[in-house]
């Protein structure tokens, strides 16, 4: 069992069916990134864990508790909710002050935060004046308080830096080794690629495919190889012989190869054995357009 799990969860709003029929895991010390397009419930979803909103039906768990019955286990959670919406009248400071006072936080951890989200130079400042960068920061920083055993995250990339993204990779990496538990919601697909250990993708209220990104990429882009070559002809006259080559497309010098199955030391072989020069040869990782694949599939379903 996971950290997180949720449990056949549905959620309708009126007529409108938000979640229907959710079901996920996430491991301890691991990040899951939950994915899907606007609208597709990743914010319900988020909100019904963190028990903002009752589901209609299902079960959540976190930390082996029910949240809904025992309250107390927010004091192991860090949350930053969707276009986070702070006290303007407040300093990120007071904000952060008034925060650790609630989570029975030592002040001392104020600092720790501060420096984490790198926002000491205007801590003072009233949020009021902040960036939407700055306001994402202190949101964060807010979450991050009292060292959380499970952080749950909507969208934290939206209006950030890349230097704050680079950041809190690091700050990530380091808190999974610890074996926090991270569930995150994100449209910033590098942001996952590089991060994500297991990826939940919703389409209408819906789970429509788990797995790492890879397995993401290889389901729904099929195994595409990107092969630069001088010898384009000798190259093309080879690919058009081999049974498990499923589609060939070429600019200039470098091929789009489709493979039918994973055949890609065969191939690698079968080049180099005639001789053909090849510059590089690697394996498509597009997760962009593997999500659009995904979407397509998805939608025709
Ligand atoms: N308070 C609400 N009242 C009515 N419908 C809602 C409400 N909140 C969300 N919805 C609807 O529920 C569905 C799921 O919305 P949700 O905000 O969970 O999507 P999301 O995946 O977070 O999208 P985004 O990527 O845009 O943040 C959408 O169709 C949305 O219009
Ligand atoms: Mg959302």
């Amino acid at each position: 069992m996971g950290a997180v799990n949720v449990t056949n969860v549905f959620k309708r709003y009126g007529t409108k069916r938000a979640l229907n029929g959710v079901s996920l895991s996430a491991s301890k010390g691991y990040i899951t990134a939950i994915l899907g397009p606007n609208g597709a419930g990743k914010t319900t979803l988020i909100r019904i864990i963190t028990t903002l909103i009752n589901p209609d039906q299902g079960r959540i768990e976190i930390l082996g508790k029910d949240p809904f019955k025992e309250k107390n286990v927010f004091n192991k959670i860090g949350y930053v909710q969707e276009l986070p919406n702070l006290p303007p009248f407040l300093s990120g400071k007071e904000l952060l002050s008034l925060s650790a006072r609630l989570k029975g936080v030592n002040k001392e951890d104020i600092k720790r935060v501060l420096e984490l989200v790198d926002m000491t130079e205007n801590a003072d400042k009233k949020i009021a004046k902040y960036s939407k960068g700055m306001i994402q920061r202190i949101a964060l920083a807010e979450a991050l308080l009292g060292c959380p055993e499970v952080l749950i995250m909507d969208e934290p990339n939206v209006g950030t830096d890349p230097i704050l993204n680079l950041k809190m990779r690091d700050v990530l990496n380091h808190m999974r080794r610890e074996g926090v538990t991270i569930v995150m919601t994100t449209h910033e697909l590098e942001e996952v690629r590089k991060m994500a250990d297991k990826v939940f993708f919703l389409f209408q209220g819906k789970v429509f495919f788990e797995g790492s990104t890879e397995d993401l990429v290889l389901k729904f882009l099929g195994i595409r190889v990107i092969i630069e070559t001088q010898d384009g002809e000798a190259l093309l006259s080879l690919l058009k012989k081999l049974d498990y080559v499923k589609n060939i497309e070429f600019e200039s010098n470098k091929f789009f190869v489709e493979l039918t199955e994973d055949s890609r030391e065969e191939l690698l072989r079968e080049i180099v054995m005639r001789g053909i020069r090849v510059k590089s040869f690697y394996l498509n990782q597009d997760l962009e357009k593997a999500y659009e694949m995904a979407i397509r599939e998805a939608r025709a379903k």
